[in-house]
């Protein structure tokens, strides 16, 4: 793929379109949560074009395999005819491409779970370019990086957005950065995070045994393909960091104390049997928990002083408690909201609620870039 002959090609192409034309690049646009956004985007594209002039085009999109690109716009849902294989200067050439050219609005998508790319933010933010994101890795790195995502994306007033990165399509990072912009102090933010974690707590106390429950977890595709990823509270860790930095409280992963429900194995035990010496434990603990009317859950909680994450027993009337499996809740208390804390509840997983909020970042970005 040649830069100066996409240049080239784009000006053509762009003079004929009378809409605010935004171009997008889809990264992870064969993975769960990429071909659900593919599918939303192309029931959604006509109707954002006559409702509200915004003509949302698929330039480009990629995964570890595979890349298609198209100057008109792809075909969302089609796009699989349009893969060929990736090479990394493909790649590198349509980003280099995004940044050079001037005041053609793009918005660049992250569904994958990639460090690789979330260290292409800095430069994208600094080039103009939008980025949404569904994947944690660069908000949950360190303070330093997260603060200077923030202050790129301010200083070149371009779009930075990460709602689904905690708790799919509900609406969270916005009412907490709403808070603050008002001026209202958070004090502290508290929730239920995990979906695999809920729907094996769940399972547990409805009388299961603990290797079953992991185990269907798995089978059911809640957890991470390495069930100890979720039982570790790593993913939960992260969502915490980016809970607790968006509130305002400076802090790194060292500074949060995660209590998991099992720590990675050190050697390398088959996970059944791993998994079953907590069978009985877990029995005893869910008797104990039942017959005081209370429930296990995993509470995520940060504030100015202290982060946290582990095991709790709540009373079978705490909202917490009340869940279904995959429900997320979170609660914010603030200054002026401290006798009824602010509750955020709702579908905390998913890849078809996750690419919903992934399309509404990127529709509230493009109404920002769209000329
Ligand atoms: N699923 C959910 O319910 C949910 C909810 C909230 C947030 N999220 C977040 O959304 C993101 C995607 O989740 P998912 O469930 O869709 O995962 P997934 O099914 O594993 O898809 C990940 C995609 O990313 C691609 N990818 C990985 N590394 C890449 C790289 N270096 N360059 C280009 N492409 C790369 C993969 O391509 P290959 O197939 O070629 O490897 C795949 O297309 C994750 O960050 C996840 O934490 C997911």
């Amino acid at each position: 793929m040649n830069a100066q002959l996409i240049a080239d090609d784009y000006q053509i192409s762009s003079t004929a379109k009378a809409l605010s034309r935004v171009d997008i690049v889809l990264i992870g646009a064969r993975g769960k949560v990429g071909t659900a956004f593919r599918q939303q985007l192309a029931s959604a594209q006509q109707r954002l074009r006559e409702s509200i002039g915004l003509d949302i085009s698929l330039l480009a999109a990629y995964d570890r395999h595979g890349f298609a690109f198209s100057l008109t716009g792809l075909s969302p849902d089609t796009i699989q005819d349009d893969f060929s294989e990736r090479t990394h200067h493909d790649t590198q050439t349509l980003l280099q491409h995004l940044l050079t050219r001037k005041n053609l609005p793009a918005i660049v998508i992250d569904c994958t779970a990639s460090d690789e790319i979330a260290d292409l933010y800095p430069s994208l933010l600094a080039g103009g370019v939008a980025v949404v994101t569904a994947n944690k890795r660069a908000n949950s790195r360190s303070q330093n990086f997260y603060d200077n995502l923030q202050n790129l994306a301010q200083k070149n007033n371009t779009p930075y957005r990460y709602e689904t990165t905690v708790g799919a399509a509900i609406p969270i990072i916005g009412p907490i950065q709403d808070l603050k912009w008002r001026g209202e102090k958070i004090q502290s933010v508290q929730g239920v995070l995990s979906g695999s974690l809920s729907y094996i707590l769940y399972r547990l106390h409805q009388g299961i045994d603990f290797s079953e429950a992991v185990l269907e977890a798995r089978e059911l595709g809640y957890t991470e393909p390495d069930p100890f990823e979720d039982l570790s509270a790593e993913d939960l860790a992260r969502k915490l960091l980016v809970l607790a930095r968006e509130a305002g409280f400076s802090i790194e992963a060292a500074d949060i104390d995660v209590r998991p429900l099992l720590s990675k194995p050190t050697h390398n035990e088959a996970l059944e049997t791993t998994l079953k010496i907590h069978d009985a434990p877990w029995r005893a603990r869910i008797e104990a928990a039942e017959a005081r009317n209370e429930r296990w859950i995993v509470l995520a909680e940060t504030s100015a002083d202290t982060s946290s994450i582990g095991l709790q027993r709540v009373p079978l009337t705490s909202p917490f408690a009340r869940l279904r499996p995959g429900q997320n809740l979170v609660r914010i208390t603030t200054e002026r909201q401290e006798q009824i804390p602010l509750e955020l509840c709702g579908a905390g997983a998913g890849p078809e609620i996750t690419a919903a909020g992934v399309l509404s970042d990127v529709i509230l970005a493009a109404r920002q870039l769209a000329p």
